[in-house]
């Protein structure tokens, strides 16, 4: 039976962790499926990965539509999610549901836009429409020239508190999900308690509702430098079946992300 948003929120409820990874192809999407993964990000990291940007800002729509097909057609189960790419829902709500429509038409059941307030408006727009929101707060790599660099956010209380509202802003918005990225383990933890959607964390500790990593940094594909918060599982299993499965169980049984791996 097909895992939805109903499903994922009632497991954060019930305190049973999310386990989701990004996936960009059909074979990918079968192998993750079978290994326990719950949703499958579309992320725009494909641009880095797959295609060998040195950012996610050159990813067009097209591209995130066509890995969205391309998923959906192998994932039966899963629930799957549809980045937007970078200036494709900053102009105007309305140019936003459009773009999200077409990532939605090839199988998406929700889309994820990166940012804070300024994205509130679009937000509440999409999800008045029908179009299921994840937020995404923290390190958002599409600003990534404005932060300075791949930085761990939210460190000192003002800049903590700052992204504790955006969370509950994006909630009242109609985000049905939030991912938070690189931020200290207790402000991903505070977040987790003031808020009913869902929170997936990639470098925000364990108290989160859920975790993703990307697929090629797990499985140590990807050739570039590593995030503190990334856990090779291909050491550690061996094979791509295997690394997936152990970290299905280590998000499950919340031994995965360690100390080590947070902020
Ligand atoms: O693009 C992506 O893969 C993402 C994850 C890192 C959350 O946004």
């Amino acid at each position: 039976m097909r895992i939805t948003l109903n499903t994922l929120q009632k497991m954060a409820q019930e305190g049973n962790k999310i386990a989701m990874l990004t996936c960009y192809d059909a074979s990918f999407a079968v192998l993750l499926e079978e290994a326990g993964v719950e949703s499958l990000l579309i992320g725009d990291s494909l641009g880095m990965v797959l295609q060998g940007h040195e950012s996610t800002l050159p990813v067009t729509l097209r591209d995130v539509v066509y890995h969205t097909a391309c998923v959906a057609r192998g994932a039966k189960r899963a629930f799957i999610i549809g980045d937007m790419p970078f200036a494709t829902f900053q102009i105007s709500p309305q140019e936003a549901f459009r773009n999200a429509a077409e990532i939605m038409a090839v199988g998406a059941h929700m889309v994820k836009i990166e940012g804070g307030k300024p994205m509130l408006d679009t937000i509440e727009f999409l999800t008045q429409r029908g179009i299921p929101v994840c937020g995404h707060l923290g390190l958002t790599p599409q600003s990534v020239h404005q932060l300075g660099g791949y930085r761990v956010q939210g460190k000192g209380d003002t800049a903590a508190q700052r992204i504790l509202e955006e969370a509950k802003l994006l909630e009242q918005a109609g985000a049905g999900m939030i991912v938070l990225e690189a931020i200290p383990s207790t402000l991903a933890r505070d977040i987790t308690a003031a808020v009913q959607a869902p929170t997936i964390g990639i470098g925000a500790g364990v108290d989160c509702s859920g975790q993703v990593l990307v697929l090629h940094d797990m499985l140590d594909i990807y050739p570039g430098k590593k995030a503190k918060f990334v856990k090779n599982y291909m050491r550690a299993a061996g094979s791509t079946q295997g690394a997936v499965e152990m970290y299905v169980k280590e998000v499950k049984a919340k031994t995965f992300p360690g100390p080590e791996h947070s902020f």
